[in-house]
This record gives C-alpha cells, sequence and structure tokens, in this order.
C-alpha cells in the first residue's frame, strides 16, 4: 500500500494545476465567450428584480395605483423571463463547455499514457491510471462544467448585487461589508486543507482500483490458491482508508459550510434589523428595504455558493494536479528531433554490437553483457538459454522499449537509436511467449496486425496460421467475441491467433518467443507448420523451447547470464557447449 507521503510531493501554489486547464479551454473560446454574455444577461436580469420590487412597494402599493402596480408586475415579468431564457441559456453552454474540456483531456491524458514505455508501467498500476482517467476527471468536469458556471454567476451577482446595496443604502451597506472578510477568511484557510485531503482521498481510490485491477486480472490464480478472502480484505483495506480520508474531507466541508451559512445568515438577520429600526424612524422607505434585502439575500446566498464552490475547486485543482502528473509524463523513449527514416521495408540485417543493458530497478546486475550478435537478412537464428539468461531482454532493446547503457543495434546500418520507434516498429513483429487478445472478434484480434487488412487478407492469413479451421468451428465463426484477454481459446489456439497477426502485418524481422507452456502434439504440429511458414523470408530470431526449432535453424546462439556463450548448429553445440548439451536434454528431451 502507499504511504502517505506519496501525497506530499512538492507543489505550487493551491490553484496553480487548474491552469493546466487553459489549453483545453482555449479551442472553445466563442462557447465561453458566448456563455459570459448569457451570464451576463440574466444576471441583469436578476439584479433588475429588486428595483422593480421596490417601485412596486413605493410607488404602487403607497400611492395605492392599480395602474401603476400592473405596470410594475409587467417589468417584473419581463425581466424574470429574461432572467430564466438566458440562465438556462448559460446553463447549457457552460456544460457543454465542461463536458467538451473533460472528454478531450481524457483523451490528451490517454494518448501520453499509452506512449510510455515499460518502465513507467513498472512503476505505475493500471487500475492508477484508469482511476485518475475517470474519477480525477470527472471531479474536474464538475467544477469546469456547472461549477464555472456557479462561480461565474456568484461572483457576478456578488459584485452587482454589492454595487447595488450601496447605492441602495450607503449606512446599511457599510455593514454588510464589514461582514464580508469575516465571511472569506475562514473559507480560504479551511479550503487549502480540504484541497490537501482531497488529493490524499483520490490517491487512495486509485489505490482501491490498483488493487482490484490487479487482482481482476489473475481471477483464476486467485481462486486456484483459494485467496478469496485475503484478497477480499487488502481491497476493504484499502476502501477503508479512502473512507477515512473521504470523511475527513467531508468533515472540513461540512465545517466550511456552517462557518459560511451561519455568518451570512447572521448578518442578514442583523442587517434587516437595522434596516427595519430605519425604516420606522423614517429615515427608509419600505420598498429600499425590501430592494435591500433582496440585495443582501442575493450577495449572502452568492457567497454561500462560492463558499461550498471553494471546497470543490480544491478539491478539482487535487485532481487536477494528478492529471497534470500523467499530462506531463514524458517517455523515456521517443524519437530523436532529426530521426532517420527506414525504407518501407528493410532488408532485415540486424547487428547488436558491445551491448551492455542494466535494468534501473536491478542497476547491479547486466540483464545484458557484452552482447555481440550479426544476423544476415532472412536468416533464422535460434537464441536458447536457461530462465533468467536474457533472451527476452534482447528482445526488449531490439523493439527499443529500453535503452541500452552502451553499445547499439543496427538495422540495415540504422543504428536504431536515430530512429523513430514507431518506424522501427513497423519492421518488426512479435509473437509473444504469453499471446495478448483483445475483448474483439477473431477477425478484428488478427487484425490488429494490419487494421487496414480487408477480410480476405485476415481469413488468408489465418488459413496459413492453421488458425481457420478452429475459427470457422466457432459459434460465429469469425465474428465470434474472443472474451476479455481472450480467454475463451485454449493456449495454443491464442497462439496461432498470434501467429496469423504477424502474418497479416508481413514485417521483414520476425521475433518469436515460443510459448514454454507445452501443447498437445496435435496443436504442437498445428503451431509449428504456421511457424515455418511465417519464419520463411525473414529475418528471424526465435527464442526456442523446442526441439524442433533448433534443429531446423541455421544457427544457434546459447546465452546465460546477459551473455553469448556458443554459437552453432544443433549438432556442433551438443558437442562442444556443456550448457547447451544439459539444456537440449531437460529442455527438449535430448
Ligand atoms: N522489467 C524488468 N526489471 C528488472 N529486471 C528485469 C526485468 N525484466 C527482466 N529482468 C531481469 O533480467 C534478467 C533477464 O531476464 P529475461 O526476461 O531477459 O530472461 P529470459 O532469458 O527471457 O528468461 P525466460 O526464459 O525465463 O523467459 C533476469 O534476471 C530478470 O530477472
Ligand atoms: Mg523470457
Amino acid at each position: 500500500m502507499a504511504e502517505p507521503d506519496r501525497t506530499e510531493r512538492p507543489r505550487g501554489r493551491s490553484l496553480k494545476p487548474l491552469q493546466t486547464l487553459i489549453p483545453f479551454i482555449r479551442p472553445y473560446r466563442g462557447t465561453l465567450v458566448a456563455a459570459l454574455t448569457a451570464l451576463l444577461i440574466a444576471s441583469g436580469a436578476m439584479l433588475a428584480l429588486p428595483i422593480a420590487l421596490r417601485y412596486l412597494i413605493d410607488n404602487g402599493f403607497i400611492a395605492q395605483d392599480v395602474g401603476t402596480v400592473n405596470r410594475y408586475f409587467g417589468w417584473f415579468l419581463a425581466a424574470a423571463l429574461v432572467f430564466s431564457v438566458f440562465a438556462a441559456l448559460r446553463y447549457y453552454l457552460v456544460t457543454w463547455l465542461g463536458e467538451r474540456v473533460v472528454a478531450d483531456l481524457r483523451n490528451a491524458v490517454y494518448q501520453r499514457v499509452i506512449g510510455m514505455d515499460p518502465a513507467f508501467f513498472e512503476v505505475t498500476r493500471t487500475g492508477e491510471v484508469l482511476s485518475r482517467l475517470t474519477t480525477d476527471t470527472t471531479l474536474v468536469q464538475s467544477i469546469s462544467g456547472v461549477g464555472l458556471s456557479i462561480a461565474l454567476r456568484s461572483s457576478l451577482n456578488l459584485t452587482g448585487g454589492l454595487l447595488l446595496l450601496v447605492l441602495t443604502s450607503p449606512q446599511l451597506a457599510a455593514y454588510t461589508l464589514v461582514g464580508i472578510p469575516a465571511v472569506i477568511l475562514p473559507v480560504i484557510l479551511v479550503g487549502r486543507r480540504i484541497r490537501k485531503l482531497s488529493r490524499q482521498s483520490q490517491d487512495r481510490i486509485a489505490d482501491t482500483s490498483g488493487l482490484a485491477g490487479e487482482t481482476l486480472n489473475a481471477m483464476q490464480t486467485v481462486q486456484a490458491f483459494t485467496l478469496e478472502k485475503l484478497q477480499a480484505r487488502r481491497y476493504a483495506a484499502a476502501v477503508n482508508a479512502s473512507f477515512i480520508t473521504a470523511v475527513r474531507r467531508i468533515k472540513m466541508n461540512a465545517l466550511l459550510t456552517v462557518i459560511a451559512t451561519s455568518l451570512v445568515f447572521a448578518s442578514i438577520t442583523f442587517i434587516l434589523w437595522m434596516g427595519s429600526r430605519a425604516v420606522l424612524a423614517g429615515t427608509m422607505t419600505g420598498g429600499q428595504l425590501g430592494q435591500f434585502l433582496m440585495y443582501a439575500m442575493m450577495v449572502g446566498s452568492s457567497a454561500a455558493a462560492l463558499s461550498s464552490l471553494w471546497g470543490e475547486i480544491q478539491r478539482a485543482a487535487g485532481a487536477m494536479e494528478r492529471l497534470s502528473e500523467l499530462l506531463n509524463a514524458k517517455p523515456a523513449i521517443c524519437a530523436p528531433v532529426d530521426a532517420e527514416h527506414l525504407p518501407a521495408k528493410v532488408s532485415g540485417r540486424i547487428r547488436f554490437e558491445h551491448l551492455a543493458f542494466r535494468y534501473a530497478s536491478r542497476p547491479d546486475s547486466l540483464a545484458l553483457d557484452d552482447f555481440n550478435l550479426e544476423i544476415r537478412p532472412g536468416e533464422t537464428v535460434a537464441i536458447v538459454g536457461p530462465s533468467g539468461a536474457g533472451k527476452s531482454t534482447s528482445f526488449q532493446l531490439l523493439l527499443r522499449f529500453y535503452e541500452a547503457q552502451s553499445g547499439r543495434i543496427l538495422i540495415d546500418d540504422n543504428e536504431i537509436s536515430r530512429l523513430d520507434p514507431l518506424d522501427l516498429r513497423k519492421q518488426i513483429g512479435l509473437v509473444p511467449q504469453e499471446t495478448v487478445l483483445f475483448g474483439e472478434s477473431a477477425l478484428e484480434n488478427i487484425r490488429y496486425g494490419r487494421p487496414e487488412a480487408s477480410v480476405e487478407e485476415v481469413k488468408q492469413a489465418a488459413l496459413l496460421a492453421a488458425a481457420d479451421e478452429f475459427i470457422t468451428g466457432l459459434p460465429d465463426g469469425y465474428d465470434t467475441f474472443l472474451g476479455e484477454r481472450g480467454t475463451r481459446l485454449s493456449g495454443g489456439q491464442r497462439q496461432r491467433i498470434a501467429i496469423a497477426r504477424a502474418i497479416l502485418k508481413d514485417p521483414p524481422i520476425l521475433l518469436l518467443d515460443e510459448a514454454t507452456s507445452s501443447l498437445d502434439a496435435e496443436s504442437e504440429r498445428l503451431v509449428q507448420a504456421a511457424l515455418e511458414g511465417l519464419m520463411k523470408d525473414r529475418t528471424t530470431l526465435v527464442i526456442a523451447h523446442r526441439l524442433a526449432t533448433v534443429k531446423k535453424v541455421d544457427r544457434i546462439v546459447v546465452m546465460n547470464s546477459g551473455r553469448i556463450e556458443a554459437v552453432g548448429s544443433h549438432e556442433e553445440l551438443i558437442q562442444s557447449n556443456p550448457l547447451y548439451a544439459r539444456l537440449a536434454e531437460l529442455q527438449f528431451g535430448g
């Protein structure tokens, strides 16, 4: 579980994070101006109501004149109608703006996150990112939409109301002005505390999502080890921690409401009392008092609205802070400014030169140590070695998920660190050890190899991958939904989908991490046949766990502790390399 100090990162003044929103609002300047205009008109109409009321009382009632009463009621009604139309318009525009801004914000955060390198995901739990995308953006949405509307309306009504208070009765207004700092000061102090608590509370929610995500992704393991109770307890503890921080925040919010509301109403009562005495003394008319009171209520309710909104704004600032961390995350691997370009299809020559690499989280052990290897275009090379030897790491570096500390990798004489990673990865097909499928149809899953491929091309690829037969046997054929992460297919079937995907991509370089889980003889034969079709005519690097593979390849590279121990054919290595001989006996059955 996360330590509380994670929330205590150094930060600037309280509302700074909200500035990150400005570029998201800028494209909708027009809407904002329209909303502000509607707001001005609505507030103007609102502020005119008490004036109509005053003349109604003073000129209509007191003078006992029906015509005047009718006329002022007419004005009153007109002002009310103008108010309601423009208030609705303002509400619509401002809410639209909030929804739009948050939709853009979500997209921006998501785009940023999916561009991050694997090192980022080693330290960030996916559930945490999801939580930020959903709950944090929702908080921002509530203030950038309705919140913004309330803020603008209330501050306008507050200033307008105050001004008109002064004009109506300077003496009474003076009393009001004394009350305002008394209301605002505690609001600001408590608000600061709320922002901090809100951030903590969002962090705790993200913890729960992270925990749940982890467990739900490993449901079978959890159940097989009967860890349900344990996991439920871990989750409950996380939920409870988030509940406790939420309650602390809510208490502060409640405190804020009590302070603000009671101060506001105490002031109004006091003013009304003073005003009533002025009317009795004859220094003020009843209409003036009525008008003053309406303004005072307006000012009071605006101040109350603003103060409770202040808490919300602080929460949103906390959420925005977390979102900007994601928005400002910089992938460690990106295209150099003057990136070199590869031809549409490289010939497929690969050279690893004196590569040394250690994972950032494992700084004192070399995952690759002076790794040298040249692979000719079209050649198939198998990599074998004990677990943890660095086989998968060599793939990771070739795909440029990590940066080597020294040495370089060349593809057709182009140093890969000089290329745009996107450009590089277009040339490479990967069939990973664990096939990843998406919650879509079989067709779409294969089409991930080349999203613009036609249905015919997909079927052709499936046929070559020996996947067509089982796919057509599925309930809806190619349109069958494969379940989240492809849980509705067997291991061998998943692999063949992955192979079909690679065939469809048709890359000049193929990286193949053979699955270690043993398949039954029939699937094994099918997968092997599919792979042979795939490896033909392209440079292939295969991490081999099968005898059938190593016997067919041109060269076998034996790796141990990040170093290349020996290179040769199966027969040669059996004779010359004891490690290989042992591996062959254990892994391939002699
Ligand atoms: N993301 C990572 N962060 C830190 N260390 C890692 C990471 N991935 C792998 N390692 C370490 O690097 C070393 C090489 O790992 P690698 O995955 O390349 O082994 P491998 O040869 O593919 O093994 P296997 O046959 O079990 O797949 C291991 O000691 C492993 O613990
Ligand atoms: Mg591996």
